[in-house]
């Protein structure tokens, strides 16, 4: 079969990342090897976010910097198919239709594994597609099992959002929360663990609102779940992301405490620490309640640190609101966040509230804010100086002889290590750290029996 060359650009959050894996996957059979840049592809998939304005406006921005490579293509006697997928296709799918001919293709994040179908349509000069169903098989169902990139790998568990926060797109562009059978989950990991794969990320939009049928019929939550993947030979390391503070239970809490595989650092978005903006942004919880929530992981493992998103800016917040959110953050001590400016977003109930917020003073809150986040990780960095930790090794540094793994808290660290050793988890005793990385020693001896990743790649093109 003739090889053809497919270019995916993915936007916004690490599910869309996820996402970008799956739609190679899912094409590789049909001949598309995936290239690092858009000229000359046959397949260019742009991957969107819709989930502030900024994000929504580079897809159109994209779409014009592509139409001078599609139209080269065809007068070389070619043909460059452009997909449009993710979250702007879900919401904005027949808008873009419109506006844009350069776009053959229009796929929601639910719908992607039926790629192939109408890429072959397209090929076969059948008109333009567009399909932004919500279908009713879950597309799981239908793609290939993913293969191990790498030491760190993603595992989609859970997706859709149920919660709808006044400012968010997503419960519109990703539906319904859906909860992947655990037998699916744990099979996966263990095809990936045996292809070398140590640390495994659990991904959904709302991953501790998973509830999905475990192996023995009932209803598992995450805490069940990550007790089930801990006991699969060769995971070291677990992590989820992004949770919500209203579905932290207290299994999930107690698998903290029990479960050492589980990292102590966990992506918990408070966005506000004002109650009057948390029940104006329909978040459920009050500040108090977020920061109990907080001591009892802290109790349940002393190790653990925290990341967050922030919004400032929402509509009606005054200054006393940011005071609010800035206080939490001295109290929590986030070492790492993302933090934005309100954006209002179309057919979201905070675009039209009153009291919205002048664009410099949003500008002004934000840059004081992310001053006072980056303190405190630097400090947090800083603190770190002599310690040991366990370190995965997952890329090679800029220098040869020097790899770059995470810590258990995800920082990059730098060490002076054997090639052999990327893949493999090592304990490091930090001598350097910096604002954002920290640098150490591996600790003579302490090599786990890791992998060839010299396999991954081989095992890619397999
Ligand atoms: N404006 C600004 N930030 C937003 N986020 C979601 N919607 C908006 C919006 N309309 C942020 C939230 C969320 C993160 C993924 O993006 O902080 O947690
Ligand atoms: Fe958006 Fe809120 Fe759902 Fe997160 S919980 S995806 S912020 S609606």
């Amino acid at each position: 079969m003739a090889k053809k060359k497919l270019y995916i650009k993915s936007y916004g959050c690490q599910m869309n990342v996820y996402d970008a894996g799956r739609m190679a996957d899912v094409m590789a059979p049909l001949g598309f090897d995936v290239v690092e840049a858009p000229d000359g592809a046959d397949l260019v998939i742009l991957n969107t976010c819709h989930i502030r304005e900024k994000a929504a406006e580079k897809v159109f921005s994209d779409l014009g910097r592509l139409r001078p490579l599609k139209e080269g293509k065809a007068a070389e006697g070619g043909r460059m198919m452009v997909a449009v997928a993710g979250c702007v296709a879900q919401a904005e799918g027949a808008e873009l239709m419109a506006r844009a001919p350069i776009v053959d293709m229009v796929v929601g994040p639910q719908a992607y594994h039926r790629l192939p179908e109408m890429v072959a349509k397209v090929e076969r000069q059948a008109g333009r597609q567009i399909d932004t169903d919500f279908p009713v098989e879950p597309k799981f169902d239908f793609l290939p099992a993913p293969r191990a990139s790498g030491p760190a790998v993603f595992v989609s568990i859970q997706e859709g959002c149920d919660k709808f926060c006044t400012f968010c797109v997503v419960p519109y562009t990703r539906g319904a929360e859906y909860s992947r059978p655990a037998q699916d989950i744990l099979v996966e990991v263990k095809r990936l663990a045996s292809q070398g794969a140590r640390e495994f990320t659990l991904l959904g939009q709302n991953v501790n609102a998973y509830h999905g049928q475990g192996l023995d019929g009932g209803d598992w939550g995450l805490g069940r779940l990550v007790r089930a993947v801990a006991e699969i030979e060769g995971v070291d390391r677990i992590r989820y992301t992004t949770s919500h503070p209203r579905d932290v239970d207290d299994d999930l809490i107690a698998a903290h405490r029990e479960v050492p595989a589980l990292t102590p650092f966990i992506h918990l978005p408070v966005q506000s620490g004002s109650d009057r903006i948390l029940q104006a942004m329909n978040r459920g919880h009050t500040a108090a309640e977020y920061l109990a929530i907080i001591e009892r992981l802290r109790a349940a493992r002393d190790d653990m640190v925290f990341s967050s998103d922030f919004i400032v800016g929402f509509p009606g917040e005054t200054e006393a609101d940011y005071q609010a959110t800035m206080d939490l953050i001295d109290r929590v001590r986030f070492i790492q966040a993302f933090s934005f400016k309100y954006s209002p977003r179309p057919g979201t109930p905070a675009a039209g509230m009153g009291g919205q917020v002048p664009e410099e003073e949003k500008s002004r809150r934000l840059i004081a804010l992310q001053a006072r986040l980056t303190e405190i990780q630097s400090a947090f960095n800083g603190g770190c100086l002599g310690q040991e930790m366990d370190v995965l090794f997952d890329r090679p540094g800029r220098h040869p002889g020097q790899l770059v793994g995470r810590s258990p808290w995800m920082q990059p660290v730098h060490v002076t290590a054997p090639e052999m050793a990327l893949g493999s988890m090592a304990r490091v005793r930090v001598v350097k750290a910096s604002p954002n990385s920290l640098a150490g020693d591996v600790i003579p001896g302490s090599i786990l029996p890791g992998v060839d990743v010299g396999d991954f790649s081989r095992r890619e093109s397999a």
